[in-house]
């Protein structure tokens, strides 16, 4: 699908990487966020882009954000958040997801991409591709993910929708929020700048991709991917450990902290310590990424502390 002169609506557009599609695709087309400002920010979004300001789990707040004469729907919309390991996410997160569906198929509207997650792996062997199976996830925010994708595949492959499916890897950038590692590591160090607490023993290691990469490899995938569910995992082919995030942070802020481990080999319940995503199917549709992990989390360090 060729993203220019499109009416676009984005969910959760005034969120972290929402906000950064919605800058990129308001340049060559028509764009409209749906957001209830939970946790982003409407200042966030670029000049030209329309916010319906609600919560879409409220079937009129669809209706009103996801009109008939909409092209594609970028779904972000979400509690993102890993660790909270409560049923009530698994229920919110496809809550969300069956109201964006049930309403575009009331309204006509035909394709959907969609920003699922890493964690729907689980802990399997890396790198891992899209068709690892069995899919085994150990938090509630992954099971909600997987649970998301297997609906869509259901518009897909029955109601005539076209899907992307993203599987992201850890995404970093400006407005990165406070529960994520680097900005959570800049919020520790600027209130202690000689102690830094790490969860786990540090050894974690996943792959971080920098949220312009990952804007330009989503409108890649969405231009270039024509079966009716695609799904494409999103990151970088390298990783970076906790220590070393510790260690970019510290040196950027100029900073020689000791480190404090709580211990264990994760951070939290359900956290996935070690994660890097194969790439070759998103390579093999003509799209690589130009920096590593480590750079992705040295720029993303620079941007938020310049306070990007
Ligand atoms: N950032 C990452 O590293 C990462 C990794 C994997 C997957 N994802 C997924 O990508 C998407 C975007 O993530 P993000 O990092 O930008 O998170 P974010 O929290 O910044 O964005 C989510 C947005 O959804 C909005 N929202 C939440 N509940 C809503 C509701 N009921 N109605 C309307 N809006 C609502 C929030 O206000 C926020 O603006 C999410 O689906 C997330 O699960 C992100």
């Amino acid at each position: 699908m060729d993203l220019t002169g499109k009416r676009i609506l984005v969910t959760g557009g005034a969120g972290f990487v929402g906000s950064h599609l919605c800058a990129r695709l308001v340049e060559d087309n028509e764009v409209r966020a749906v957001d209830d400002c939970s946790t982003g920010d409407p200042s966030w979004l670029p000049g030209g882009v329309e916010l319906v300001d609600g919560d879409l789990t409220d079937p009129d707040v669809a209706a009103e954000a996801i009109t008939p004469d909409t092209d594609v729907v970028f779904h972000f919309a979400a509690d993102k958040d890993a660790a909270r390991d409560d049923i009530d996410q698994y229920r919110f997160n496809n809550r969300l997801t069956e109201t964006v569906l049930d309403r575009m198929d009331e309204a006509g509207v035909e394709n959907i991409a969609f920003t699922s997650s890493s964690t729907v792996y689980g802990e399997a062997p890396r790198p891992t591709p899209e068709d690892y199976a069995p899919l085994e996830p150990i938090s509630i925010y992954g099971a909600s993910k997987l649970g998301e994708e297997s609906l869509l595949s259901v518009y897909a492959n029955s109601h005539d929708m076209t899907a992307w499916v993203f599987r992201f890897a850890n995404i970093v950038g400006p407005r990165l929020q406070k529960g994520a590692v680097v900005p959570d590591f800049i919020h520790k160090l600027r209130e202690d700048p000689s102690t830094l607490e790490i969860l786990g023993d540090g050894r974690q290691e996943k792959s971080y991709m920098h949220v312009s990469e990952c804007v330009d490899a989503m409108c890649h995938v969405v231009e270039n991917a024509t079966r009716p569910f695609n799904v494409y995992n999103l990151g970088t082919r390298t990783t970076t450990s906790v220590t070393t995030i510790a260690d970019i942070v510290s040196e950027e802020m100029e900073l020689d902290p000791t480190y404090e481990y709580t211990g264990g080999d994760r951070g939290w319940v359900g956290d996935v310590p070690r994660m890097r995503l194969s790439i070759e199917k998103l390579a093999a549709l003509g799209w690589e990424p130009d920096q590593s992990s480590d750079d992705a989390v040295r720029q993303a360090t620079r941007e938020l502390l310049d306070g990007d």
